[in-house]
């Protein structure tokens, strides 16, 4: 199949054009584009138009979509979530709440979280509402070999409701919270495709390092989280409508911005996926 790709970033991203997602590419393109995305951490694929039925479909050529209940779905497809700027926060204050205006990697709360997020700019800002995104790769080789020694084999225990967070986050029903036990992941993931080793952080989810004193624990995730969310990290993707952006939670952080003029309207569908295990 005939498509352009172009580099978006210096470290990380890739643009991809004369795709036409309705329609599912060969197999041979479909694994161009898995290979790119493991290259590019993140794959925007241009010029868009579907329905989150279509939306959910194609996304399914990177892994198996996943249904998710923190966030509002489509009344057509289930697996396809609603991040907009009229999200509130329905369950607690009522109040406009920006679902991931911090760095994080989804669902790290989650004992399996999702591999690849899938985001599709149905309306975007005139201007505004970028999503910036982190290159955990290169924070990870940039740090002093005696740190990674350190790290290498240390363990987090992340939460939907860390003490740690920094922002607001969705009120969710007791139920589910009760469902959501806190997980343990490594500090230090290494990538099953790529075999890459990358640092694996959620400032608003991860509550303590396993086996260290808490002032321990706050002080390395405070230098870790500092070192990794330098701007040279870092990809800013300034959305055009129709994009469809997908990353690498294994190997990237993100942040929404909800910089954009007031009373103008963002609407994304958001898909995540776990990928194929490698054998
Ligand atoms: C997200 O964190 O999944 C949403 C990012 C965005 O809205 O830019």
């Amino acid at each position: 199949m005939n498509f352009q790709t172009e580099k978006l970033g210096s470290h990380m991203a890739a643009a991809v054009a004369g795709l036409d997602l309705n329609r599912l590419p060969d197999v041979g393109t479909q694994a161009t584009l898995v290979d790119a995305l493991h290259d590019n951490l993140v794959l925007c694929i241009r010029g868009q138009i579907l329905r989150p039925t279509a939306f959910r479909d194609a996304m399914a050529m990177f892994g198996t979509p996943l249904e998710r209940l923190q966030l509002e779905r489509t009344p057509e497809c289930a697996e396809v979530n609603i991040v907009s700027s009229e999200d509130r926060d329905t369950l607690g204050d009522g109040r406009r709440i920006v679902n991931g205006a911090d760095w994080h990697t989804d669902d790290s709360f989650m004992r399996v979280p999702c591999s690849l997020t899938m985001l599709y700019g149905v309306i975007v800002p005139s201007r505004g509402g970028d999503t910036q995104f982190i290159n955990m790769y290169a924070a990870y080789d940039d740090l002093p070999a005696d740190t990674q020694r350190r790290i290498d084999s240390l363990a987090v225990i992340h939460k939907y409701r860390s003490s740690r967070k920094l922002t607001r986050i969705t009120t969710r029903p007791s139920e589910e919270m009760a469902a959501m036990p806190e997980a343990t992941h490594p500090l230090v993931r290494t990538h099953p495709a790529t075999g890459r080793k990358a640092l694996y952080l959620n400032p608003n989810r991860m509550e303590c390092i396993v086996g260290l004193e808490r002032t321990d624990s706050d002080r390395l995730l405070d230098q870790l989280i500092a070192h990794s969310t330098q701007i040279k990290y870092q990809y800013r993707h300034v959305w055009q409508q129709g994009d469809v952006v997908i990353w690498d939670n294994r190997c990237t952080m993100h942040k929404a911005n909800a910089d954009y003029p007031e009373g103008e309207r963002r609407l994304m569908h958001r898909v995540v996926v776990a990928a194929p295990a490698v054998a």
